[in-house]
């Protein structure tokens, strides 16, 4: 990942004969570079009955209720645009569990097309050009990129290899160009779940700084040693994105939302309006649902996981215990992840995805663990003779 939109070299000649034709794409376009993610996908695809513990979505399945209204939706006709911010009864139930659990009953809600869609609109809504954002890294693969479409600039606060977040070096990164500071927690890639008093203490240095604080708690109902903590607590400037995606198995639905101040979801609906029109129908009567669906036993059944693979792991690799989200972050052996991914696809068809997707840092690899037993057991019998060989 290049990481610099002006990086793109020289736009192609259009009408050099002596070449062959092509289009030319934006130095937008150009600039990123999606291989560290699509060659783990390719990898996978190509081999025969890969191990593949690279892809972040549930094994389990999507509630049984949610199938259902899905279906009948698509029956009684459910099928065509809804109002931007989302169908009236979903929007009313999620917003008034955001009011709840904040304590803030100004607090507005806008569904979108996945937390994805949420991330564009935030963004789009808070970032000009020349304007910076603070990431954490390691940090979900979709961060920077978005940030830079916008022509902002991503600053960069290192977590590694504790992936505690120290807040007076976050403190120490605001200037007066930053307008946003994005938190993962629990989080993709590294599981890691920030504490209480990092979390409160975050959200009182932004509200201090006058910037804000946008909190993806995609994974929050996937925590396995202490309950979640929202900066949206905190703070009534805090933006929260959230969605069904992974709690409920519903990648493929697109459903999202983002909650905050008034003017920040104002903008973002008026944004999706003239890009993404709304959420899928047919997803936001799903969600309605799967919001009464009990999720205990999944969610119990992806602790187990974990704790089976730590075990497993425990006395061949380092890593922090990932408190939440799906995922393991071990150190690589050899100290490059790219490497031993690729040695690890060669040697054993195992699929992990390296941390130089995730940041400046090669150091890492990532495990996502929601797969059988069998798949998982696989993957720990080939981790093992991996950490002796590398
Ligand atoms: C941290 C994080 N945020 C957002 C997303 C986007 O998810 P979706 O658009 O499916 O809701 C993902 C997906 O992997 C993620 O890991």
């Amino acid at each position: 990942m290049s990481g610099d939109p002006g990086a793109h070299p020289v736009r192609p000649a259009v009408n050099d004969p002596s070449q062959p034709r092509r289009t030319a794409i934006s130095k937008r376009a150009g600039a990123f570079d999606s291989s560290g993610i699509r060659k783990a996908f390719d990898l996978a695809a190509r081999l025969e009955d890969p191990i593949n513990l690279a892809i972040g979505q549930p094994d389990f399945p999507m509630p049984q209720a949610a199938r259902t209204a899905a279906r009948e939706a698509v029956d009684a006709g459910r099928n065509g645009y809804t109002q931007t911010q989302g169908i009236p009864e979903l929007r009313a139930r999620l917003e008034e569990r955001a009011r709840a659990e904040t304590g803030q009953p100004g607090r507005k809600l806008c569904v979108t097309s996945g937390s994805s869609g949420a991330l564009v609109l935030v963004l789009m809504a808070l970032v000009d050009p020349g304007d910076e954002v603070i990431l954490f890294e390691p940090a979900f693969v979709m961060y920077r990129p978005l940030v830079e479409f916008l022509g902002g600039r991503c600053v960069i606060v290192d977590t590694s290899p504790t992936f505690r977040i120290d807040v007076d070096a976050v403190a120490a990164a605001i200037t007066p160009r930053t307008r946003a500071i994005l938190l993962n927690t629990p989080s993709n890639p590294t599981g890691f779940v920030a504490p209480a008093d990092t979390v409160r203490d975050l959200a009182r240095l932004a509200e201090r700084a006058g910037v804000t604080l946008v909190s993806d708690e995609l994974y929050r109902s996937f925590c396995y040693d202490e309950p979640f903590h929202s900066p949206a607590a905190h703070s009534d400037r805090v933006v929260v994105i959230d969605g069904f995606s992974k709690s409920h198995a519903m990648t493929g639905w697109r459903v999202g939302w983002v909650h905050g101040p008034a003017e920040v979801v104002d903008a973002c609906t008026m944004l999706q309006q003239y890009t993404f029109v709304c959420a899928p129908q047919v997803g936001q009567w799903a969600a309605i649902a799967a919001l009464d669906a009990p999720m205990d036993v999944p969610l119990a059944e992806c602790r187990r996981k974990r704790d089976r693979l730590m075990a497993g792991l425990a006395e061949h690799y380092r890593f922090v215990k990932p408190g939440g989200a799906f995922y393991l972050y071990p150190e690589a052996p050899g100290g490059s992840g790219r490497r031993f991914a690729e040695i690890a696809a060669e040697r054993e068809k195992l699929i992990v995805v390296p941390g130089s997707v995730f940041g400046g840092a090669d150091t890492h690899f990532r495990i996502a663990y929601t797969v059988t037993d069998r798949t998982l057991d696989r993957g720990i019998e080939a981790l093992r003779r991996l950490a002796g060989a590398v």
